[in-house]
């Protein structure tokens, strides 16, 4: 039987993420769907067809017949119902990764998982080349860093910036440079993809971030240098930023879409 899933969030990401599986671009059904945000459910759910049910509370989708539920919502988000929904016997996929750079979370999320026989499923996102990342992890790393440059419309709002006054937006600026574990806290909407090159390499406190405001760019630029015993590789990448929203970029939808494309086929390419 196709895999049946369940939405969490219907922002930029969750409704690209829907409609790769109503158009079947994704071979599986879309059984139910979540959103605070009422009016944005109503407007998703009215797009597709087939209609998706609208869960009114989060305990609806735990009583869903839903094998595998997809985060596409906060980190607020994984805090509150990740370990729910693997405690029901559901395996989750999480795109606000930033939150399971919290130790305890996420040694509780793996052993419910271990536990309940589900899985945690963490996408690549914005970003690739984390398949040399890890391979390069069974060795030594010495060192991962990721430089993130983005429009200051994509990084206005971040809890870093809030009562600091006078920066010159119309300026290319350096606005963090610390460790992925401050990162996703300061700038929790902004660099997910830290999260994802942490847990896929060096951990939260050795994998150091950059983050740079340019008014003079339209992408998400992303690069990320490694230096291990494996030699080194950089990773550049400009990503157009989503037409629903400029904080996330195009990319981090299209790689869910190709970790659930990966889950529902019977081929696998690639490490
Ligand atoms: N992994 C990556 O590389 C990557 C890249 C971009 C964005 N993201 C993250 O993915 C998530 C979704 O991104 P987006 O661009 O779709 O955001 P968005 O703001 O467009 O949509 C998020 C939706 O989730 C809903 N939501 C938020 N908290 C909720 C909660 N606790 N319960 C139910 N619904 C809730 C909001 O109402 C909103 O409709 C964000 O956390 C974002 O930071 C990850």
């Amino acid at each position: 039987m196709a895999m049946r899933i369940a939405l969490i969030g219907c922002g930029a990401i969750g409704r690209v993420i829907a409609e790769a599986i109503s158009s079947g671009v994704v071979d599986a059904s879309l059984e139910c769907i979540y959103d605070l945000n009422t009016e944005s459910t109503q407007r998703l759910a009215s797009s597709l067809e087939p209609r998706p049910r609208i869960c009114q509370t989060f305990e609806d989708i735990l009583g869903s017949k839903a094998d595998l539920v997809v985060e596409a919502a906060s980190q607020a988000a994984v805090k509150a119902y990740a370990e729910k929904v693997l405690g029901a016997g559901k395996s989750l996929m999480i795109m606000s990764v930033g939150a399971l750079l919290e130790d305890e979370l996420f040694r509780n999320l793996r052993a419910t998982a271990k536990k309940k026989k589900v899985k945690v499923y963490v996408p690549s996102g914005a970003v690739g080349g984390l398949d040399a990342l890890k391979s390069a992890s069974i060795g030594k790393v010495y060192e991962v860093k990721l430089i993130t440059t983005k429009h200051p419309r994509s990084l206005k709002g971040a809890p870093a910036l809030e009562g600091l006054e006078g920066l010159d937006w119309d300026k290319k600026m350096v606005l963090y440079e610390g460790n992925a574990r401050e990162a996703v806290k300061k700038f929790p909407a902004n660099v997910n993809v830290s999260a994802a090159i942490a847990l896929a390499g060096v951990g939260a406190d050795k994998t150091t971030v950059k983050i740079v405001s340019d008014p003079g760019i339209k992408e998400n630029i992303h690069e990320v240098y490694v230096r291990g015993d494996f030699g080194a590789c950089t990773f550049r990448f400009k990503n157009l930023p989503s037409p629903d929203n400029p904080r996330t970029s195009l990319l981090a939808a299209l790689s869910a879409i190709a970790t659930l494309k990966r889950l529902s086929s019977s081929v696998e390419v690639g490490t």
